[in-house]
């Protein structure tokens, strides 16, 4: 299959966990790089549903080498209880699963932080999953962060634990926030240290090994390009690089080993959170919401819901080097009698074909709509091109013209078999 990147052109949720899992087929490695247990990725196999935040969507194929790299953050206790889950599922990651030694940790005092700032933002909050993303990549950056490494060494772990929430807890009680222990938080982290020991890793040799032996490699990207912290609505981010060049810098891999991107998008637009989304309509999300869909996997949220945005993915396709389209849940728009698709916005006499950067213009654009007609024809038999009404073939063949990439994957459910490979 060639070394891959696979990442979000929207908002995330996009359904990269169905995509990875068509794609791990080729594959021999699957590795997450950024990120944490903000994430959901979502897989149905043969009617069950297997939600992934942390360890990659790879693992649910036998034999694959899944790897957490050293760009994403890890709360070491949502992590076993994730491969207990596992596990309980019949899934057992041992001996294929590796945890990066230099992935950093997120702890209860991030946690702690990430609600004690959302709180007092008030309206202004970013709408967080409040799993202490941002304030663990703040570690990260300030070189104050604890790493899996640090996890597995007893001694040193108890030294710089205790220091890290002595500093922490007058940050909390300056927030009115409680303090917390520290003995209990050591027993409970240090007891997931000893669970992940055998998984960890140093992975960059691991993928170094992989990459010389030609194994095929799938980066499985997590949240999506207009959260990412540099090329997304900022502050209505997260706080990792979403877009390609992440995959890089949270692996170890040299962008020169890396073959082809693929981005998934939404036949339509979603969001979880706040921030700017130029065509969410009322209407399109009452239509998701009432079949049951389009609810946070991570959060339980309902996402606000859109129309397709040409002007979104149009850029995505140009931050990530997108070669490859993957359009999902063609199959929620089958009922609609007319459907848009931004392609332009508005701002007063001005028209932009890209995102503004100003997150108030943006929040003052306008979208200028092309319209659709719909098939009003249940999609989600479809397994060949030809089986879908040709009116849903134009419609995809548009998003991909508009976006700038080639269309190779048509999703018309949630199973694995409701793919349609171009
Ligand atoms: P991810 O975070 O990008 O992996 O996406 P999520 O799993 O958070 O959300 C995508 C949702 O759409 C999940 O509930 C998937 O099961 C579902 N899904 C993915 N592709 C399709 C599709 O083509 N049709 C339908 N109906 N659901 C889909
Ligand atoms: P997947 O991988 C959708 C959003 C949050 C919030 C913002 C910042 O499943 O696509 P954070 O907790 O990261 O500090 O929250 O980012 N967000 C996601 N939205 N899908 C995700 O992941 C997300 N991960 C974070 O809702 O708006
Ligand atoms: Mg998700």
């Amino acid at each position: 299959m060639a070394n891959t990147i696979l990442v979000g052109a929207q908002w995330g949720d996009e359904g990269k966990g169905k995509i990875i899992d068509v794609l791990t087929r080729q594959a021999d490695v699957i590795v997450r790089t950024q990120g944490g247990n903000n994430a959901g990725h979502t897989v149905h196999i043969r009617g069950k549903k297997y939600v992934l935040h942390l360890v990659p969507s790879g693992i649910l194929h036998r034999k694959k080498m899944c790897v957490i790299g050293n760009g994403v953050v890890v709360d070491p206790v949502s992590l076993v209880e994730e491969i207990e889950g596992l596990l309980q599922l019949g899934i057992r990651p041992h001996g294929n699963l590796y945890l990066s030694e230099t992935a950093h940790l997120v702890l209860p005092y991030h946690r702690e932080l990430d609600a004690q700032r959302e709180r007092l933002k008030g309206k202004n909050r970013i709408g967080t999953t409040k799993r202490g993303i941002g304030p663990a990549y703040g570690d990260k950056a300030a070189r104050t962060g604890l790493r899996v490494i640090d996890l597995v060494n007893p001694e040193r772990f108890r030294q710089q634990l205790r220091l890290r929430i002595k500093e922490n807890n007058d940050v909390l009680r300056a927030y009115g926030a409680r303090p917390l222990s520290f003995e209990r938080v050591h027993r409970q982290y240090r007891a997931a240290g000893d669970y992940l020991k055998p998984f960890v890793a140093n992975t960059v040799i691991l993928l170094q090994e992989a990459l010389r032996r030609d194994a095929d490699i799938l980066f499985e990207g997590a949240q999506g390009t207009f959260l990412d912290l540099d090329h997304g609505t900022y502050p209505f981010v997260t706080s990792s690089n979403t877009t390609a060049g992440g995959a890089c810098t949270g692996s170890g891999v040299p962008p020169h080993r890396m073959d082809r991107v693929v981005g998934v998008m939404k036949a339509y637009t979603t969001r979880v959170g706040e921030g700017p989304l130029p065509t969410e309509n009322a209407e399109i999300a009452d239509l998701l919401h009432a079949l049951g869909r389009e609810f946070g996997a991570t959060t339980g949220r309902p996402r606000r819901c859109g129309w397709f945005d040409a002007v979104v993915t149009r850029h995505a396709c140009l931050v990530n080097g997108i070669d490859h389209l993957a359009v999902t849940n063609i199959d929620g728009l089958d009922s609609l009698e007319t459907i848009k698709v931004c392609i332009g916005y508005r701002d007063g006499d001005r028209r932009y074909d890209y995102v503004p950067n100003d997150i108030e213009a943006l929040a003052r654009c306008t979208p200028i709509y092309a319209e659709f007609p719909g098939w009003r024809t249940p999609t989600h038999r479809a397994r060949r091109w030809k089986d879908l009404p040709a009116k849903a073939r134009s419609y995809l063949k548009a998003l991909a013209e508009l976006s700038g990439a080639q269309l190779i994957i048509a999703s018309v459910g949630p199973g694995r078999e409701q793919t349609i490979m171009l």
